[in-house]
């Protein structure tokens, strides 16, 4: 039994390692954004926004560069500590930057069907960034991906189920502190 916990925590921290960058660019985007809307404001023919104002060219500037400052502090730490879970840099590049295009995907896709910026689309808005990110290191970095992820159904399974607890209770706290303007 205490083998199954230690277990578990271990999976638990190594899904969290593994997908630091993509958490971070992904909720940085958020204290960052602001300014200039990346569709500069610009509407489709169907006279909805093309990502609206909620995906700003700060936000994903903001958040990439964290997503790759805290890669490369990973990096740092699992060499220096002889960690064997080492990120490369082409992987928290498609991690921190697939995050936020998986986001803003979702976002051309929610305007679409006609939702306004900041409506819900409950498990889609907590997985779009993990699917970018995912999606966009599986290009790059398919050796690296294949290693750390596909080879190992366990971290799939806990990023997935813990990615929409871990979203929801960041989201939580944003809008607690006013940074966001819905809890979700
Ligand atoms: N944000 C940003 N640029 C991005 C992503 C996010 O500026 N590329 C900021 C925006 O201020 C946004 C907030 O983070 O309002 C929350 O992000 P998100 O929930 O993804 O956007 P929503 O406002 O909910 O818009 P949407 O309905 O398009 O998802
Ligand atoms: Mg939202």
């Amino acid at each position: 039994m205490f083998e199954i916990i230690i277990y578990f925590f271990a999976t638990v921290v190594l899904a969290i390692w593994l997908m630091l960058p993509a958490y971070i660019s992904n909720s940085m985007a958020v204290v960052f954004g602001g300014g200039t809307p990346m569709d500069l404001g610009m509407k489709l023919p169907d006279g909805k926004r093309v990502l609206g104002e909620g995906k700003t060219m700060r936000g994903l500037a903001g958040g990439t560069a964290c997503g790759i400052a805290i890669g490369l502090l990973q990096i740092y730490v699992a060499l220096t500590f002889g960690i064997q879970y080492v990120p490369t840099i082409t992987a928290i590049i498609t991690l921190s930057f697939g995050a936020l295009l998986g986001d803003i995907v979702k976002s051309f896709f929610k305007r679409r069907i006609g939702l306004v910026r900041g409506a819900e689309l409950p498990l889609i808005d907590q997985l779009d960034f993990v699917a970018g990110a995912w999606i966009l290191t599986y290009i790059f970095d398919p050796v690296w991906f294949t290693e750390h992820f596909i080879s190992s159904p366990w971290i799939i399974l806990t990023v997935i189920v813990l990615t929409p607890i871990l979203h929801r209770l960041t989201n939580i706290f944003g809008y607690n502190i006013k940074l966001k303007k819905e809890p979700w």
